[in-house]
């Protein structure tokens, strides 16, 4: 087995290839991560064929749509996943092959309703359900801590002992533990009665995670990320730096239009000296008489230097193919102590 262990904070995803044939599965892939997974398939000489989510997750971005769609491959989760593009759908006692390798699905719900552990060789890629001293928590959507409790002490913990357990979360550094370590030392598992168990899960008080809307809305429909919003138009347009604008300011360059697309009460605050405003609200409806040169040298900046890149890019699309964006917005203009001007345009 060819085998790669990839953390993305606390978030843990897994390369898992077959030696022989140099077919590889992703499991729990995250967005950030995508050029890190073809990197390493490609430097271990892996075809990627299959993207598996181990449940549905809600506190990061999967990757599985994306990669799936890139490499032509089919997304594997379990039946249960309410994700309408699921290509494949493994049932509990399932085998997914991957070249020679086999993973086998174990269903285990109680984190999610659609939650599986995968058995591979010598390790169980246990999801959400089993962590390193943890469980999964059970208080989130379709969460249930009496299926919890069946998933773990009547079916995960009568595994073989020394199985290895590599989690979907871990954010204290560990790679992995046993099946019998986790028996041993867990506090959670500690609590064997399922009365006593239950209780526990309910009683934890966990806050939600971060981006939990966000999360689930586009794990579960395919959806765009924010984050997916700003890297595709930043990948469109070029950058300049606060301080080459600076120096073309003070030199009083008046090719470049600086095209201030913040709300008109931020602009008469403060804006760049020489900026236009042109709120992004207005962009696409007013660009024909405020700029009606689409050859000219354009830059797009906002508060913090993210809605501009989607401005610029708004402009690359419409034919304004000099359009660049600030690299940081009004506030690190501000923070550097770098001049304005405040009120109408002069
Ligand atoms: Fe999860």
């Amino acid at each position: 087995m060819i085998f790669e262990q990839i953390t993305t904070g606390g978030c843990q995803s897994y390369l898992v290839g077959c030696a022989d044939t140099c077919a590889a599965v992703v499991i729990d892939p995250e967005k950030s991560q995508i050029d890190r997974y073809l990197a390493l398939a490609m430097r271990h000489g892996l075809r990627i064929r299959y993207l598996l989510d181990t449940h549905t997750h809600a506190d990061h971005f999967s990757a599985s749509r994306q990669l799936a769609r890139q490499l032509d491959a089919p997304l594997v989760m379990h039946r249960a996943s309410p994700a309408p593009f699921v290509d494949m759908r493994l049932d509990d006692g399932e085998m997914l092959a991957v070249g020679r390798l086999r993973l086998q699905a174990l269903h285990t719900p109680g984190h999610t309703m659609d939650s599986m552990c995968l058995i591979a060789e010598d390790r169980i890629f246990s999801g959400d359900t089993l962590l390193i001293g943890a469980t999964g928590r059970s208080d989130l959507p379709s969460g249930d801590p009496e299926a919890l409790y069946d998933s773990l002490f009547n079916h995960i913990l009568h595994l073989d002992p020394a199985l290895k357990v590599y989690p979907a979360h871990e954010y204290k550094g560990r790679s992995h533990s046993t099946i019998g370590q986790e028996i041993t030392d867990n506090p959670r598992l500690q609590k064997r009665d399922r009365a006593e168990f239950v209780e526990m899960m309910r009683s934890l008080n966990l806050t939600m995670p971060t981006h939990i809307t966000e999360a689930l809305r586009t794990n579960m429909s395919g959806g765009k990320t924010v984050a997916d919003l700003l890297s595709e138009a930043a990948e469109r347009v070029p950058f300049m730096s606060l301080g080459e604008l600076k120096s073309r300011v003070d030199a009083g360059d008046d090719e470049l239009i600086i095209l201030d697309i913040r709300e008109r009460e931020a602009y008469l605050t403060a804006h760049i000296p020489g900026a236009r405003l042109l709120p992004r609200g207005q962009l696409e409806l007013r660009v024909n008489q405020e700029l009606p040169d689409p050859t000219r040298h354009i830059l797009t900046c906002c508060e913090l230097g993210l809605i501009s890149t989607l401005a610029a890019s708004t402009l690359r699309t419409m034919g304004y193919q000099r359009a660049v964006a600030l690299d940081g917005g009004m506030k690190a203009w501000r923070a550097a102590s770098y001049p304005v001007e405040h009120g109408p345009a002069q």
